[in-house]
């Protein structure tokens, strides 16, 4: 989604605004901007396209001050414009820029412009600064002018505003939309995410929900949803690496593909030991609560949700509880029936995803037992509002194309497959099988990545396909379906997934040879039944690719290319699977010339509805 960066300092801030700007681009990039104030008043400057068209301008320009906020934007509302991008500006003194929906904005832009506004943009954003300047033309000051625009706002911002007669002061203002303060010595940064300030301070104040503060270059101050004034506590940020950086590689989706035995080591490391896996690791009150758990409420979006949809196959195989899995955007709006001692999951790479979020604070108030959120970033929303944590600690993520943060959390669901089992009374060998199958991953993982350069000259063969077909059966279904979103999402060719069995029940009809078949193979008692959907694909005419164990025993013909992958324990087989098919749809792309990291219309965390 879009970024927001802002800094007040006694040095002058375009470059760091634009550093971070940079370093937020990956989540929302069809245009930037940047407001600074200095002698001559307020100057902006918004550039359609990427950072580097506005950082251009901004050279050209020379414009610079001592406190400054600036913005990538990822459209909803209105088209992709110079008008469009942010900062927005009223009357010359007043600018905001903004994450999140104003819901009402139609109703307040009546209501402006019956006061005199005349509205530049066809945004909802824009309303904000005029609110803001009508509340300052009232007499109040900034941080009180802020406080009663947002009162008047429906829906999710997190908004960083300044005003010229209050120069060195930014108002920031959080309800729906993460917002962090970065604490400098003698400056402060604000920020949608830590990542874009990394370069500047390791400390971090998160904004909660309701939350209005006031950063100046030596003081913050903070106001909760009832006004009081509050502390909130102050985190050294732990982020190891430089996360804005691609290394050695040409993509950070390359990037984050190979970082995966990493990923996974760090993710377990600690978390198990010998035939046991560290229920701790889930939070310290996971022993009792898992005690109780005799049902299992999953939700999440996207390739989270593919995670979510593995984890049913194997809670329900494996540790003898039952579970549900659901898309966030439609458990929100139904009336689900919860059962008696459910655990409430949701799953999330950012722990900010608005659907998501809006599910677990939906179920906090229809009885489930407890929450538990799968998380990669231990300051989100997420991991602050569920009873349970497990951080996956996969680093870093900026590819817009899930993938490091995908295997990560199914190790974190087997895990709590094994806690549940444990907790369950079910036979102890399971839990030593997924704690030794667990430990295995990381070598595995790496030998995986070796059929890269198969990979990569298979790719060529997708070069002039427009539609493709994925394969899968049992806990293979979902890595068939994540196969598929990943090809679709990276290099546009469309791609529908279905569980080998229902073929026969329409989508054999799309068969030809110009529909290539992906085929993700079990090893398992269901590898036979699969065989025959193959069979009825070959009988088409059909072309297959199918990644599959030596032991499974496909051999390569005219009509299907075999990929052989390193023999796993199957109950990890989803985990390693999904390696290649990421390769894939990375090199199709690369064939295919898209923009890899960056993905027309998508957006990293998408924190609006
Ligand atoms: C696809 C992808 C998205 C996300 C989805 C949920 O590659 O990245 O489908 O998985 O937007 O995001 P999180 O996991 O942050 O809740």
């Amino acid at each position: 989604m879009c970024g927001i960066v802002g800094a007040t300092a006694e040095r002058r801030v375009a470059e760091i605004l634009l550093e971070g700007l940079r370093r937020l681009e990956y989540r929302g990039y069809d245009s930037a901007g940047i407001a600074v104030l200095n002698d001559q008043g307020l100057q902006e400057l918004r550039r359609v396209g990427k950072v580097q068209a506005l950082a251009a301008a901004q050279e050209e320009t020379g414009i610079n001050g001592h406190v400054g906020i600036a913005h990538t934007r990822w459209a909803t509302h209105g088209k992709v414009t110079k008008e469009n991008a942010h900062p927005h500006v009223s009357s010359d003194t007043v600018a905001v820029v903004h994450n999140g929906i104003i819901e009402n904005h139609e109703a307040l832009r009546v209501r402006l412009q019956g006061l005199g506004y005349s509205f530049q943009s066809e945004t909802d954003t824009e309303v904000i600064c005029h609110l803001v300047h009508h509340e300052l033309e009232k007499g109040h000051s900034l941080l009180d002018a802020v406080k009663a625009t947002v009162k008047q706002l429906e829906g999710a911002y997190g908004t960083v505003i300044m005003d010229q007669r209050e120069p060195g002061h930014l108002v920031i203002a959080r309800s729906g939309s993460p917002l962090v303060i970065g604490l400098g010595i003698g400056e402060n940064f604000v920020a949608s995410d830590q990542l874009a300030l990394l370069p500047v301070t390791r400390e971090f104040m998160y904004l909660e929900e309701g939350d209005v503060a006031s950063v100046t270059r030596t003081q913050i101050k903070v106001f909760d949803s009832n006004d009081k004034m509050v502390e909130r506590q102050v985190h050294t940020s732990d982020l190891q690496y430089d996360a804005g950086g691609k290394g050695e590689y040409r993509h950070f989706m390359l990037k984050e593909i190979h970082e995966q035995p990493i990923a996974m080591r760090n993710t377990l490391e600690g978390r198990i030991d010998g035939d046991r896996i560290a229920i701790d690791a889930f939070g310290p009150q996971a022993e009792d609560i898992f005690k109780n758990i005799k049902h299992v409420q999953i939700i999440a979006c996207g390739t989270s949700y593919h995670a979510g949809m593995v984890a049913r196959y194997w809670l329900e195989q494996y540790a003898g509880v039952s579970c549900n899995v659901e898309i966030a955007s439609e458990f929100r709006y139904r009336s689900s029936y919860v059962f008696p001692n459910s655990l409430f999951v949701t799953i999330s790479q950012s722990g900010e995803t608005a659907d998501t979020l809006a599910a677990l604070r939906l179920a906090k108030t229809l009885g489930y037992h407890a929450s538990l959120t799968v998380c990669n970033v231990a300051s989100s929303s997420m991991v602050r509002e569920s009873d349970l944590a497990f951080l996956t600690k996969a680093g870093a993520e900026i590819g817009v194309a899930s993938t490091k943060a995908f295997t990560t959390q199914l190790a974190g669901l087997l895990m709590l497959v094994a806690a549940l089992g444990r907790a369950n009374g079910v036979d102890a060998s399971i839990e030593a099988r997924i704690s030794h199958a667990l430990a295995s991953l990381p070598n595995k993982l790496e030998e995986a990545l070796n059929i890269t350069a198969e990979i990569e000259a298979l790719a060529e063969e997708f070069a002039d396909k427009e539609n493709s077909l994925f394969l899968g059966r049992g806990d293979q279904y979902p890595i068939a379906m994540e196969g598929a979103l990943k090809l679709k999402e990276v290099s546009y060719i469309h791609a529908e997934a279905y569980a080998a069995g229902e073929l026969k029940h329409g989508p054999l009809a799309l068969i030809d040879a110009q529909m290539p078949v992906i085929v993700v193979a079990p090893n398992n008692e269901l590898l036979e039944k699969l065989k025959s959907n193959v069979e009825e694909v070959r009988a088409r005419g059909g072309i297959m690719y199918v990644f599959a164990d030596k032991k499974a025993q496909f051999k390569s013909d005219d009509t299907m290319r075999v990929i052989n992958l390193v023999h796993v324990d199957e109950i990890i087989a989803p985990i390693l699977y999904t390696l290649p098919l990421q390769l894939l749809s990375y090199y199709v792309a690369i064939i295919k010339g898209t923009d890899v990291d960056q993905p027309r219309n998508l957006a990293k965390s998408v924190t609006v509805e």
